[in-house]
Order: C-alpha cells, then sequence, then structure tokens
C-alpha cells in the first residue's frame, strides 16, 4: 500500500512511518511543514519519500497524495502549554488543514485516518470514555482536535468518504519532543535541572507506549468501519507525581529536583479510555508503563544526537518562557 503519512516527521507519526515501512512493506511518503516538532532526523532509519510542505496549503498536499491508496493525518500543533499561550497555528492546522486534506482524500476516493486524542472528551473523575461519550474539550489544543474529528465525521456521513477516527491516550517513547511530561522529565533529571510538577501533581493520565499506538492506527487502517471512531488507550494509568518519582528512581536523580510550579489553565484532572472497540480488530496493547518508560529512560540517555540539538536550540527560550527559568548551560 501506498500511504500518505502527514506529520511523518513528528514522534508518533514517525513510528508509525517506521513500522508501516519495516514491517508491512508499505510505501510511505511524508508530508510535512517541519515546524519546531518536526525533525527529519527521526527518520534516518525510515525508508520514505519526503515532501516538506503545510497540510493546509492544498498545492502541497496535491504534489504529495500523487499515487497514494490511503492517507494518515498525524499533523497537528499538539502541545496543549502552547495552545494556551498562542492558539492561532492550532486552529489553522488542525481545522483549515484538516479540511484540505478531507477534500484532497475525497476528489481522488481515498481511505482517510485521523489520528485524534482522547483529550476531545475533556476530563473523567472515575470510569473511561468510550466512543459515545460527549465531545467536551477543554484547551484550544483539545477543542481544534474535537472540531476536525467533527469534520472528518461529516465527511464520512455525507460524502461517503472511507474515514476513520483513531483517538489515543498519553503516548511516550523514544523521539518525543521535550516539551511534553516524560521526555522533559527525563532530560532534566538527566542534566540536574528542577522537574516542574504542575499544581498537586495528582492529575491522571492513561499512558500508552508510541508503538502501541501506531499499531493500533495501522488496524484502524487496514480493518476500521468507515465513519468510526476507535479508542486507542494504554494498559495503565498514573499521577503526574508517581511518573516523575519513577524517572528520578529511573535515572538516579535526587527527589530534591521535584518542584511543584503554578498549575496549569483549566487543567484536565483526569483521562481515561475503554479501548474494547479496537480490541475487536485484533489490537491490544504489549507495553505496559513499567516497561516502557524503562526503555524510554534508556533511549534518552543512549540517543543524545536526537535531542542535544532541541536542548541547545530554540527550545530554551520556549522553556524560559513556560517556566520562567532558565536551563542549565548544555554541558
Ligand atoms: P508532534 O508534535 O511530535 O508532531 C507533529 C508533526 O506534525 C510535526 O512533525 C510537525 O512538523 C507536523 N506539522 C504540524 N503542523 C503541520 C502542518 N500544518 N502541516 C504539515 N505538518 C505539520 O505530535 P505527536 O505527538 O506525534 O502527535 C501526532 C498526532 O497524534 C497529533 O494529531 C496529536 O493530536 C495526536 N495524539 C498525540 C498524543 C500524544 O500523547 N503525543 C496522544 C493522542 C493523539
Ligand atoms: P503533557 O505531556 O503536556 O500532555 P497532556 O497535557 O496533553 O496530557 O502533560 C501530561 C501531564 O503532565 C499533564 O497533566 C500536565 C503535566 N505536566 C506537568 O506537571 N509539568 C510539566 O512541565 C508538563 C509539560 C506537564
Amino acid at each position: 500500500m501506498r500511504l500518505l503519512v502527514c506529520g511523518g516527521a513528528g514522534f508518533i507519526g514517525s513510528t508509525f512511518a517506521r513500522i508501516r515501512a519495516r514491517d508491512h512493506g508499505d510505501e510511505v511518503v511524508v508530508l510535512d511543514k517541519l515546524t519546531y516538532a518536526g525533525r527529519r532526523e527521526s527518520l534516518n532509519d525510515v525508508d520514505h519519500v519526503f515532501v516538506h510542505g503545510a497540510i493546509e496549503d492544498p498545492a502541497a498536499v496535491g504534489a504529495a497524495i500523487e499515487g497514494a491508496d490511503a492517507v494518515v493525518n498525524f499533523a497537528a500543533e499538539t502541545h496543549v502549554d502552547r495552545s494556551i499561550a498562542e492558539p492561532d497555528a492550532f486552529v489553522r492546522t488542525q481545522m483549515q488543514g484538516t479540511y484540505v486534506l478531507l477534500e484532497a482524500a475525497r476528489e481522488r476516493g481515498l481511505r482517510y485516518v485521523q489520528v485524534s486524542t482522547d483529550e476531545v472528551y475533556g476530563s473523567i473523575q472515575a470510569g473511561s470514555f468510550t466512543e459515545d461519550s460527549p465531545l467536551r474539550p477543554s484547551s484550544p489544543y483539545s477543542a481544534t482536535k474535537a472540531g476536525a474529528d467533527l469534520l472528518v465525521g461529516s465527511y464520512a456521513h455525507t460524502y461517503g468518504l472511507e474515514a476513520v477516527i483513531c483517538r489515543g491516550s498519553n503516548a511516550y517513547g523514544p523521539y518525543q519532543y521535550p516539551e511534553k511530561l516524560i521526555p522533559l522529565m527525563v532530560l532534566n533529571a538527566l542534566h540536574g535541572d528542577a522537574l516542574p510538577v504542575y499544581g498537586d501533581g495528582m492529575q491522571v493520565r492513561n499512558w500508552l507506549y508510541v508503538e502501541d499506538f501506531a499499531r493500533g492506527i495501522g488496524h484502524a487502517l487496514e480493518r476500521g468501519a468507515p465513519g468510526e471512531a476507535y479508542n486507542v488507550g494504554g494498559p495503565d494509568e498514573c499521577p503526574n507525581l508517581e511518573v516523575v518519582r519513577r524517572i528520578l528512581a529511573l535515572t538516579g536523580a535526587s527527589e530534591d529536583l521535584l518542584e511543584h510550579v503554578p498549575d496549569r489553565p483549566g487543567h484536565d484532572r483526569r483521562y481515561s479510555l475503554s479501548s474494547e472497540r479496537i480490541r475487536t480488530l485484533g489490537w491490544e496493547p504489549r507495553v505496559r508503563f513499567a516497561e516502557g518508560l524503562e526503555r524510554t529512560v534508556t533511549w534518552y540517555r543512549d540517543n543524545a544526537w536526537w535531542w542535544e540539538p532541541i536542548r541547545s536550540g530554540e527550545y530554551r527560550a520556549y522553556y524560559e518562557r513556560q517556566y520562567g527559568r532558565a536551563l542549565r548551560p548544555a554541558s
């Protein structure tokens, strides 16, 4: 199968591209705008054709989609804190970008997978969200992702586009940009920087190893029913404070580095997904959180070539804006 993987230079997209090219023999074309989060290095070991462009640009999409059998859309602005500070790009990429891709897929009668998030359901105190739960997003990030999901659903319903939506829980693993909780805490622990825990740190996330998510998206692509959404939730839930403590233990860093900082505005307390529907397609998670976290810490420890340019570049200014303090100088 020839796949157009949009946002394939990012964390989950590059993992998906690697698995599809290596294990399924798919031809992979990556279309990526290369924002701060897009890194061609993440595709060093992936057989692919690269097209530099934005999903909201019909000419770039038209060039990249030539000969494709299906489109899988990972491209998005993905960080909640950045969406609170500057929502503009979130609206453009998630809304206009998804629209341009849907039109291109519709014109050509292509199968389409929209990669989405559990955050579209909002926060849940107890129990887990199913695909029939109402969408109640709370941040500009999750609201624009929910808007994109609704647009995708309308193309399936109105035009009969063979579109499926795949909603993952919090993913973690190699190649994740260190603005997100786990890689941020791992790199700070390795460098002796403070580990900034928002509020009381008792927010709960449902952790999903990135390869498990990528395989789930593959199941939805191959076997998903048009017009359906599929939740892909990780096997374990964990409060942030415990995640951070485990990272301190795995890196051997001091507990003194842990620091409570002001909470994120509108912070969702808990996410939890029921994944029964995707299990009917034969998917199940393979990596428990304890094992995946250990693998992830080892990967960051061994792959400074990947994160060093990030930690010494634009990220430093972002970090200072976000946390009001500088990272320790690169050693
Ligand atoms: P990421 O931020 O690591 O990567 C996003 C990629 O999209 C980057 O390569 C970036 O350059 C590219 N991109 C951004 N805007 C673009 C545009 N307008 N046109 C073309 N390319 C563009 O994100 P990720 O964590 O890999 O997430 C991928 C998808 O999975 C997103 O849609 C996200 O909402 C969803 N998701 C992420 C998680 C998670 O925990 N990271 C969980 C569930 C769902
Ligand atoms: P994040 O990785 O940004 O994912 P999301 O907000 O999409 O779930 O954050 C995961 C959790 O970690 C979330 O509850 C916010 C919290 N967090 C911190 O406590 N400190 C931090 O520096 C960051 C980035 C996140």
